[in-house]
């Protein structure tokens, strides 16, 4: 029987007491999707998965994204490795960076699955901020006149030429494809509805926003600085940390995370796919 096990954040959420490898169950996916719309965080303890089987799973909450500036698995193009190996001295992939993941799409990815496969036994929490309770605690004239905006979204400050990528001082033994094409901007509504629950979102990261539709970038930044400020305050924010065969699962329309440090000297080594999102909607 599916187990739900709440945490002390609303938004996040433990599921046990099924297998996932293999499950062919329609009606426990469906419990599973209902639950994921209600918490956008879902963690699965001790799920042993191959690739294949991650595969699998991934295809049960839609299509795979894309996973343009990371070089996929060998033999198996929708998966990507987060790594970082013990003796490496790049930061941590996105370690304090606060996203959702590839915000800069036309259409970003719905969701994003994470699974360990070699978790170091300090550090390496990955954390999350609901961008709807941010969204929602606002007062109404702030809600109202974020509306109306859209912001721009771009993967220059990562993945272009002149991004952190390109110019990493040591090795990183994660295979980032770094591209002009990072360059692009994209316009989103900076408030977006979820397409399952109707509920508002605040859509914008420190990453990947770079501007706002009709201000000048240094203008946009200082606009929203203090809305980042508050979508990352405590009561917004959860931390999830990690063990060997865990699954983590959240809604990038929902919320923004961040990896974190703290594991120097071990490694650390998840499989990542996404699940193919929709346009973005406005209010
Ligand atoms: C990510 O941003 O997808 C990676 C998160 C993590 O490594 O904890």
């Amino acid at each position: 029987m599916i187990k739900i096990t709440e945490t002390a954040a609303p938004f996040a959420a433990t599921i046990s007491g099924l297998k996932l490898a293999g499950l062919e169950d329609e009606s426990a996916w469906e419990e599973i999707r209902r639950t994921w719309a209600a918490f956008p965080v879902l963690a699965f303890p001790n799920q042993p998965l191959s690739i294949e089987e991650l595969e699998a799973v991934t295809t049960h909450f839609g299509d795979f994204g894309v996973d343009l500036y990371v070089y996929p698995v060998d033999g198996h193009p929708n998966v990507i490795e987060i790594r970082r190996d013990a003796d490496e001295k790049a930061p941590p992939f996105a370690a304090d960076a606060w996203h959702s993941d590839w915000s800069f799409f036309e259409t970003p990815p719905a969701g994003t699955l994470l699974h360990a496969q070699i978790i170091p036994p300090v550090g390496g929490d990955t954390v999350f901020a609901d961008c709807t309770a941010a969204y929602e605690a606002l007062p109404e004239e702030d809600q109202q006149e974020l509306e109306g905006m859209k912001a721009l979204h771009s993967a220059i400050l990562g993945y272009s030429t002149k991004g952190a990528f390109a110019n990493d001082a040591h090795k990183r033994s994660m295979k980032i494809r770094v591209s002009e094409d990072a360059e692009a901007r994209h316009a989103h509504p900076l408030v977006r509805v979820h397409p399952v629950t109707g509920r508002k979102s605040l859509f914008i990261n420190p990453v990947y926003t770079v501007g706002i539709e009709g201000m000048e970038d240094a203008e946009a930044t200082e606009f929203l600085s203090p809305l980042y400020t508050h979508m990352l305050q405590e009561q917004f924010t959860y931390r999830q940390s990690w063990a060997p065969d865990m699954l983590l699962l959240w809604d990038n329309r929902r919320v923004i995370h961040a990896a974190s440090g703290g594991y120097d000297g071990h490694a650390r080594l998840l499989h990542r796919t996404t699940i193919a999102g929709e346009p973005v909607i406005a209010t």
